[in-house]
């Protein structure tokens, strides 16, 4: 494709992505002393960790006792089982030092009276494996804490000189004839230009694909562009079934109403006044986690006990709270209800609604953020040269369900994780291998053809179809009949994207041509997300099929690895979950039913 000029630039590590993980990660990276670029299609501090809002757990101690165990048999749980306890160990033992550490890098969180990180009650989180009462775990800068830990990532990067290539859109991951990753290719959107990152690791921090689906509180950018990278260089993607449905979006905004409210004491009510949680998780209510309090409200509306002259959401109710907690603790969900939802919330409840929120599914990796892949009968096979974190990666630290405030603790401890594995495995400055010269042909061949598209169906119009089969058809509850149509629709759609119309030729700034890799990217998660929902015949965490509404272990404790074409066609196999830990600090907790 000797139309585009490439430029070619060499360094040690390439992150792609500069939210919580891929910031983490370079600065991690830059500090071991690894020359480290990262490309980023959004300024840093526009990453959509900037929203996240109710904070980040770890089991510091600081408002009564806590213990990472306990985290960590709550995170297992949580997972329905489904989650790598060995992963899950890591995480729940390294956020004490992971959080001490932001504190210390310059983190604004919110304090008690004594002085330390303040921490609140969050979903699922508890103390003495389950039996005692609620942890307040989750610290938080009040509700705000993506914003107050992504700038101060973003400011740790640049004083670790880690170079930053901002506005460049990752069109393809370089991969050798042996199955490596030698880096990526880049657009440079504002100059048009192509440019060829070599590095001895690429590490994906491309966050969730969130916008797969018509409501989400994930940001327009949020389109899973890591994925989509993976599925065309071959690699599956694992869990991609298991999507979270936020229980408190705003209706009809979709925008993201943090947990922290029913942390602070905010309680779900139906038409009939009734705080309803108690009857679905007694001992936890409200603070049930987030796949049982997204069904209870489902079920609530359903019944007809919905609010609205519709009946189809559910009240939110913070009026029995001080005015004064509310304008300390959750000044930006006040100024969010006020503007999207016309709420005074001191005096009025906010009108809410399951929405989607988290994709539990991504590219699998082992605990230092190694992509692996089942290669040669190995499950566990490492993909040399690419690492994947954050939401991109299914570590698998969630399972079926992720607990609230364990996304930006997953974002920091596996970007520490990587930046410390790589500075094991390479060293500064090592030669680059010699790479074929039509490498890039592929993807060049892939941008020319969107890029002069010239079908009848624009962009937009294949996007809403995607996200409305998405929406309707791999909800909260699932049926086959549902996820049998799902996939017959979501299979159209894709193929319908072989007539999509771009109308700007140009390569600058044309956001025409931007959209539609973004729904490339995204056609290849959705279809993975419907083809794995539909084979999963169990309901386990946030896959509730209703045709078999319980956890089936013996079928299927295992996670999904799906595989998906250029032609949008699919192949399934499985991975073994890691039920064993790390040390003799914890032991394998036992699947039993998960009741709250
Ligand atoms: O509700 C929230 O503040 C979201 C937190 C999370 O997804 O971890």
């Amino acid at each position: 494709m000797s139309a585009y000029k490439i430029t070619e630039h060499k360094y040690d590590m390439v992150v792609v992505g500069a939210g919580g993980a891929g910031l983490r990660a370079t600065f991690g990276l830059a500090a071991k002393g690894l020359q480290t670029a990262c490309i980023t299609k959004v300024f840093p501090t526009r990453s959509h960790t900037v929203a996240a809002q109710g904070g980040i757990s770890a089991a510091l101690g600081n408002m009564g006792e806590d213990d990472w165990r306990y985290h960590f048999f709550d995170t297992v749980k949580g997972s329905d089982w489904l989650g790598d306890q060995d992963a899950i160990e890591y995480m729940c033992r390294e956020a004490i030092p992971a959080i001490i550490e932001l504190e210390h890098y310059g983190v604004p969180f919110s304090r008690t009276d004594e002085g330390k990180i303040y921490q609140r009650p969050f979903g699922g989180m508890t103390t003495k494996y389950g039996e005692g009462p609620p942890a307040q775990r989750t610290c938080a800068a009040a509700d705000r804490t993506g914003h107050a830990i992504l700038h101060t990532l973003y400011q740790q990067s640049l004083k670790h000189d880690a170079k930053f290539f901002i506005e460049y859109f990752a069109l393809d991951l370089i991969m050798d004839s042996e199955g490596a990753c030698k880096g990526v290719l880049a657009l440079d959107m504002a100059e048009g230009s192509l440019h060829l990152f070599r590095a001895q690791g690429t590490v994906l921090a491309t966050g969730g694909y969130g916008r797969a689906y018509f409501s989400a509180t994930s940001a327009h950018t949020c389109t899973g562009d890591g994925g989509g990278m993976a599925l065309r260089a071959g690699l599956p993607l694992q869990d991609m079934e298991f999507v979270q449905f936020h229980p408190t979006g705003i209706y009809g905004a979709g925008c993201l109403i943090t947990e922290g409210v029913r942390g602070e004491g905010g309680i779900l009510r139906n038409s009939d006044g009734e705080r309803f949680m108690e009857r679905y998780a007694p001992s936890v209510k409200d603070l049930a986690p987030r796949d049982m309090v997204s069904r209870s409200m489902t079920i609530e509306i359903r019944e007809g006990r919905g609010v609205g002259p519709l009946k189809d959401h559910i009240n939110l109710d913070l009026t029995h709270l001080d005015p004064a907690i509310i304008h300390e603790k959750l000044p930006g969900i006040s100024e969010t209800a006020k503007i999207f939802a016309g709420v005074d919330v001191t005096r009025q409840p906010i009108p809410v609604l399951p929405t989607v929120h988290y994709n539990m599914g991504g590219l699998q990796t082992n605990y230092h953020g190694e992509v692996v892949t089942l290669k040669d009968g190995n499950p566990d096979s490492v993909v040399p040269g690419l690492y994947a974190i954050g939401e991109a990666a299914c570590v698998s630290v969630h399972g079926a369900n992720r607990l609230g405030s364990n996304s930006l603790l997953d974002l920091v401890v596996f970007g520490r994780a990587v930046a410390n594995r790589c500075a094991e495995t390479i060293r500064p400055s090592m030669p680059h291998s010699t790479l074929a010269a039509s490498a890039c042909d592929k993807s060049l061949a892939n941008l020319d053809t969107l890029r002069n598209a010239n079908g009848g169906t624009p962009t937009a119009v294949i996007r809403d179809q995607m996200q409305r089969t998405m929406q309707n058809d791999a909800a909260v509850f699932r049926t086959g009949e549902t996820l049998g149509q799902g996939v017959d629709k979501i299979r159209q759609v894709h193929a319908s994207f072989a007539d999509v119309k771009v109308s700007d030729r140009s390569l600058i700034w044309n956001s025409d041509l931007i959209e539609t890799m973004e729904l490339q990217n995204l056609l290849g998660q959705a279809v993975a997300t419907m083809v794995s929902a539909e084979n999963r015949t169990e309901s386990r965490g946030a896959h509730a099929r209703e045709d078999f509404p319980t956890r089936n272990d013996v079928d299927w404790m295992k996670h999904t690895l799906c595989w998906v074409d250029h032609e949008g066609g699919t192949r399934i196999d499985y991975r073994p979950v890691h039920l064993s830990v790390l040390s003799q600090d914890v032991s394998v907790i036992p699947p039993k039913e998960r009741k709250y």
